[in-house]
């Protein structure tokens, strides 16, 4: 059911550190900052030649990852996000097999402009997974 991996995104507190980082320690293509306030995020896209690295920092009162930058003060993995074909087919599978989509359960669009669900990180090893219908 799952494609290619889109992207891993990481919570990180200060992100032109976390940026420089990518671009000179570890060489990687890096987008300049871009404020997605619907999103409450502001994201620095880091280009690999298989996927993508989302670095996300809180923007705006009520940023949903404000809490998690508050319990995780250095930064960390905060979610990694599947490709599917047909994202209603994908949760209406997810949800009978017991999977909880989190939210209202019905796809929003996300910070590429495509539909995006999200998943329970406790059905997924503690990992939150985002679906984006691609
Ligand atoms: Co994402």
């Amino acid at each position: 059911m799952i494609g290619r991996l889109n992207h891993v995104a990481i919570v990180v507190p200060d992100l032109a550190a976390a940026a420089a980082n990518y671009r000179e320690t570890l060489g990687a293509k890096v987008s300049a900052p871009q404020d997605l306030p619907e999103h409450g995020v502001t994201v620095v896209f880091v280009e690999l030649p298989n996927t993508k690295i989302e670095l996300l920092h809180p923007l705006g009162e009520g940023s949903t990852i404000a809490p998690f930058l508050a319990k995780n003060p250095s930064g960390g993995m905060h979610h990694v996000c599947y490709e599917v074909d047909d994202i209603i087919s994908a949760r209406d599978k997810l949800k009978a097999s017991g999977k909880r989509v989190l939210g209202d359960g019905e796809p929003k669009i996300g910070a590429h402009g495509k539909p995006v669900l999200f998943l329970h990180p406790k059905d997924f090893a503690g990992t939150l997974v985002e679906i984006e219908q691609v």
